[in-house]
């Protein structure tokens, strides 16, 4: 692809600072010569290969100041006397209470032998250590900062791991919501982001990668972000080095999650075989535990992805069922052409401005064709019957509605359930005037209210075997005239709202 070469330069910018950032040390001390001495008794200090940095204060006020500053301070050297007798009891108190910093281990010093505190202030503020300071111009002093260090690194790894499964949860929550196969994509490659990015908040580096799936063998790109984020439906061929491919053969092939050289390939299949695998770069080799979050991950990613595959797949067979059934009434009641899909289309319009779920809107375009199902119960004659019905007549088709019910109602999907109710009830008016049960306002299913405005608009705005179409300006004074009769007054309002794009469907799909 030659546009990647417009974005190459920048994966150069990104360089993981992480592993050798020092550990943070605050000295707080009033006099100057303590923080000299500390600082080159220190100098060559290292603990897990990472040096320390030195950060200053000499007042309880400047200590306060710069931990807030430096919240991922390691360890705070701390005076006990400096303005006030107590200074460094607050600034322990500030810390704990007021930022509720639990992580910065702080060792307490004085060049007064017998101020020490209590026991009980010491374990109440978890305060790792009280010195002397004339101990800490020693190898005491190293030993003090490899047990606090050490505490502290214990802290972080046990904290890294609490947000790291607090992400997994959150994420994986996430991800049973979807309901794309695109979006499904963009939140598994985000969430991989920020799961294998914990330490990095800073979001030094932005992060290049993407989701692919197979297909005929090859891997096409379903969402990229970085430089990939203009790569959809690309071959990762194209926009990957050979190196990389094989990488990702690698893990196709072994059929696991690999790491090689700053990149992470995570590879998930699902029980409709399909493979899949997330890449991302710029990252640093991850820890034991982190492999097994990550694991963990991919594993509710297959069980998500299934979820949805199986979901799509459902909806899929259910449109077409549904579709059938509805052309087949049409067919059968010789409505033209159209009807179905109008009705669906108005549903559709009317459910997105009352505010209906995405959901609901899609699950209501499904259903809705189906309404007028329990037709096929109707004999013929009746049913195409050019004039006026008798009473009697009349009555035998009213019948359509629960028979319609009956049909659908013995499947128990979702969407099969959502379109028996419609069947029933699209006959109901809101002022309690309607058939079959004399249902009232919002007693009403809103997806019956709304097929009961869409069908009839449809009825009235074509010609039936038993009427002409009545003229659209006739047809609007009607639909007005029944605002909370026949119809719900709020979706006779939204369907004057929306009365242009209704008009729109209406000429482009009429008989
Ligand atoms: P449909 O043809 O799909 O009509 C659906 C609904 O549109 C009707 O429900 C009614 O509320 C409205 N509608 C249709 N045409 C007119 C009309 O000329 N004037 C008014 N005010 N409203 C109209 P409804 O009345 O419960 O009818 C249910 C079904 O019964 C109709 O479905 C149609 O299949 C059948 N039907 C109703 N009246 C006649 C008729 O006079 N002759 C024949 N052959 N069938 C009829
Ligand atoms: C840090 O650098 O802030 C400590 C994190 C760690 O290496 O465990
Ligand atoms: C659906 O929401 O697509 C139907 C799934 C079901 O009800 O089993
Ligand atoms: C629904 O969303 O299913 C019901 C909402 C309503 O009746 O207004
Ligand atoms: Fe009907
Ligand atoms: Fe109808």
């Amino acid at each position: 692809m030659t546009d990647l070469l417009d974005f190459a330069p920048e994966t150069l910018e990104c360089k993981d600072t992480l592993e050798e950032r020092p550990w943070k040390i605050i000295i707080v001390d009033d006099e100057k010569e303590v923080h000299r001495i500390t600082e080159m008794v220190l100098e060559d200090f290292l603990f897990n290969d990472k040096k320390l940095t030195f950060l200053h204060a000499y007042t309880a006020k400047e200590a306060k100041e710069l931990i807030g500053q430096h919240p991922d301070t390691a360890v705070m050297l701390l005076d006990v006397v400096m303005e006030e007798k107590n200074s460094g009891l607050q600034v322990v108190k500030y810390i704990r209470e007021e930022l509720n910093n639990p992580f910065v281990r702080i060792v307490l010093r004085t060049g007064h032998p017998g101020e020490a505190p209590e026991k009980k202030v010491i374990l109440d503020y978890d305060i790792n250590d009280y010195k002397e300071k004339t101990e800490l111009t020693s190898i005491k002093l190293f030993t003090t900062m490899i047990s606090a260090l050490r505490n502290y690194r214990d802290m972080m790894v046990i904290e890294k791991n609490r947000r790291a499964l607090e992400k997994i949860v959150h994420a994986s929550a996430t991800i049973f919501e979807l309901q794309s196969m695109k979006s499904f994509a963009a939140a598994a490659l985000s969430q991989m982001t920020a799961l294998l990015n914990l330490d990095n908040s800073l979001m030094l580096c932005h992060v290049n990668g993407f989701a692919a799936t197979v297909g005929n063998d090859d891997y096409y790109i379903v969402v990229g972000t970085g430089i990939y984020e203009k790569h959809t439906s690309i071959n990762i061929k194209d926009v990957v080095s050979s190196q990389v491919c094989d990488y990702i053969q690698k893990a196709i092939k072994e059929k696991k999650n690999i790491y090689g050289d700053g990149k992470y390939i995570a590879y998930f299949e699902n029980e409709v075989n399909t493979r899949n695998i997330i890449y991302l770069e710029n990252i640093k080799k991850l820890t034991e535990v982190e492999e097994s979050f990550v694991d963990l991950f991919c594993s509710n990613l297959s069980i998500a992805f299934d979820n949805l595959y199986l979901k799509k797949e459902l909806e899929d067979t259910q449109k077409e069922v549904v579709f059938t059934l509805g052309e087949l009434t049409e067919a059968r009641s010789y409505e033209t052409g159209n009807h179905v899909k109008r009705v669906s289309i108005y549903c559709k319009i009317l459910a997105n401005s009352y505010g209906l779920s995405d959901e609901e809107i899609n699950m209501l375009e499904i259903a809705a064709p189906m309404h007028d199902v329990g037709k096929v119960a109707i004999p013929d004659v009746i049913l195409n019957k050019p004039g006026k019905l008798t009473e009697e007549e009349y009555q035998l088709v009213k019948q359509h509605a629960a028979i319609g019910h009956d049909i659908l109602s013995k499947s128990n999907r979702e969407i099969m359930m959502a379109a028996a109710t419609i069947a029933l009830q699209h006959h109901e008016k809101y002022d309690g005037t309607g058939y079959p049960k004399g249902l009232r306002g919002e007693d009403i299913h809103i997806f019956a209210r709304i097929v009961g405005l869409a069908d009839v608009f449809d009825a009235l705005s074509n010609d039936r075997v038993y009427k002409r179409a009545w003229d659209m300006e006739t047809i609007l004074n009607y639909i007005e005239e029944e605002k909370g009769k026949h119809f719900d007054p709020k979706l006779v309002e939204i369907f004057f709202q929306q009365k242009e794009e209704i008009m729109a469907t209406w000429s482009r799909l009429r008989d």
